[in-house]
């Protein structure tokens, strides 16, 4: 080998080293009572009052995952990319069924098997795992304090856990870890479901669990170590894109959000999220409307078709999704995005297909905040790029087009997650560079109409 051959390939060996890569999934939520009979009622508890009209061996868009979906969809993973650095993994695992027919047990013994099928397909690597809305009984009700569940679910997750990991999630179902183990890198597990407005539990506090004032502290430190921060949870801030004015959380907690996100953001480096079972994402910015954080919301595996009252045929095509980033930096290079085609899979068998990667479709440099305010302006100024976005959303499943009226919905979604800024959004139209961009005399002159914000 040639000294200068030689030279490149150590050169390479380096840049590589800079690299790294993870899974995040999300939104498994198998149904373990998915069965093909000749009677479309009777294939799954999830489907409702829904027919499972094209149900096969991966599926049905009414039902939530058989386990023949779960299945392949972490086999996937395994030939895609069988040595992340790690896996994120932000719950909701039980199917949508009702409380009377599911129950802590039955709950338990899902999130058991979900993470045994993680376990045995990945052993020795590290997973970060947020508990879902779903992954509790009664679905939703996830308390500020110590309970069954949580020490449950703690000791099913011990082997990803650090001892003070399981002392703080035993208490509120959260957590923080140096990233696998690094000086200088932490990962930061949140439990929102406490900030959920459908759970009864937390209505009249401030601050459940004390998890706000525990992240302030713990992200205080982090700036004082000179640490970067990744953050996960499952239920994000903000708005539902495919329904106006849908949010989470309760009001005082998303601004409660937004406050520890601003004050914090210098040190965070991404927020990955789940819940949606759409792939969306969720803008930042700081009082001088600089793009300062973002929220990545993966698709999930689950294809069932949300029967959320004003959503349209609400499916999608299983998702699972690789984010590739600096591992001195954390900053996220590149978002790949890989599903299965349900009908088609269900026909001609499981295979799993790259969909689409970030900065190729989008033609932006990586995924930072800045990127990602340019990939949002692209979507709110050009039909090419909302239509290509609006397909990824569903994961390929909804190929309709997305008007005016969609495309408000969407990006005032991405770009607002103050409930007011966003409904000051949605009366604009979604007007183009509200924050920044390319007209920025426009931008001075319509921050200047909407100093009410
Ligand atoms: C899971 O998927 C793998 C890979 O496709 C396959 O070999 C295995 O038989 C499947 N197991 C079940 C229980 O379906
Ligand atoms: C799920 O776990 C239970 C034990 O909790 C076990 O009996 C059952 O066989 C598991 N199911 C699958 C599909 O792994
Ligand atoms: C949780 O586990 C701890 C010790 O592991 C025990 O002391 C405590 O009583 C348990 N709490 C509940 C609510 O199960
Ligand atoms: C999914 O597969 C079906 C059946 O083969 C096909 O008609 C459809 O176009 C495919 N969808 C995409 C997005 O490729
Ligand atoms: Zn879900
Ligand atoms: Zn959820």
């Amino acid at each position: 080998m040639s000294v200068k051959l030689l030279l490149s390939c150590l050169l390479l060996g380096e840049v590589q080293a800079l690299s790294g890569n993870f899974w995040h999934i999300t939104d498994l939520h198998w149904d373990h009572t998915y069965e093909l009979t000749d009677n479309p009622e009777l294939v799954c508890e999830s489907s409702g009052t829904s027919p499972a009209a094209n149900a096969g061996k991966f599926g049905d868009y009414a039902c939530d995952s058989p386990w023949n979906l779960i299945n392949s969809s972490v086999y996937a993973m395994k030939e895609i990319l069988p040595d992340p650095d790690f896996i994120v993994w932000t719950g909701d695992d039980t199917p949508h069924i009702p409380n009377e027919d599911l129950g802590e047990n039955a709950v338990l013994s899902i999130v058991g098997n979900l993470t045994h099928i993680i376990q045995q397909v990945f052993p020795g690597t590290k997973v970060y795992s947020a508990l879902g809305n779903h992954d509790y009984h009664p679905k939703s009700q996830l308390p500020a304090g110590p309970n069954y569940i949580y020490n449950q679910t703690a000791m099913l997750w011990q082997d990803w856990l650090e001892p003070e990991s399981q002392r703080t999630f035993r208490e509120g179902g959260y957590y923080t870890e140096k990233l696998l183990s690094r000086t200088g890198y932490r990962m930061l597990v949140l439990n929102t479901n406490l900030y959920y407005d459908q759970n009864k539990l937390t209505v009249d506090m401030e601050d459940p669990a004390g998890q706000f004032s525990w992240a302030d502290q713990v992200l205080t430190d982090a700036a004082n170590d000179k640490e970067k921060v990744y953050i996960i949870g499952h239920v994000p801030p903000g708005f539902f894109e495919k329904k106006r004015l849908k949010s989470w959380y309760r009001s005082k907690f998303n601004q409660k959000y937004l406050d520890l996100i601003q004050k914090h953001h210098s040190v965070i480096f991404g927020q990955f999220f789940g819940h949606h079972h759409t792939d969306s994402f969720r803008m930042f910015y700081n009082s001088k409307d600089s793009p300062i954080s973002t929220m990545f919301l993966s698709p999930g595996v689950t294809p069932w078709k949300t029967t959320l009252p004003g959503v349209v045929d609400g499916a999608n095509n299983p998702g699972i999704r690789v984010f590739e980033y600096d591992t001195q930096t954390l900053l996220v290079k590149d978002v790949v995005t890989y599903y299965l085609n349900l009908t088609r899979a269900n026909v001609a068998g499981g295979r799993w297909e790259k969909e689409y990667r970030l900065t190729e479709s989008f033609k932006v440099a990586d995924a930072s905040p800045a990127s990602m305010h340019h990939v949002l302006e692209r979507i709110a100024n050009s039909h090419c790029y909302l239509q290509k976005y609006y397909e990824f959303n569903s994961v390929n499943y909804d190929l309709t087009e997305c008007d005016s009226n969609c495309r408000t919905d969407h990006v005032c979604a991405a770009r607002e997650v103050d409930f007011k800024m966003y409904e000051n959004c949605l009366k604009e139209g979604g007007a183009a560079a509200i924050h920044g961009g390319w007209l920025p005399i426009l931008s001075v002159a319509l921050s200047l109409v909407l100093v009410s914000r």
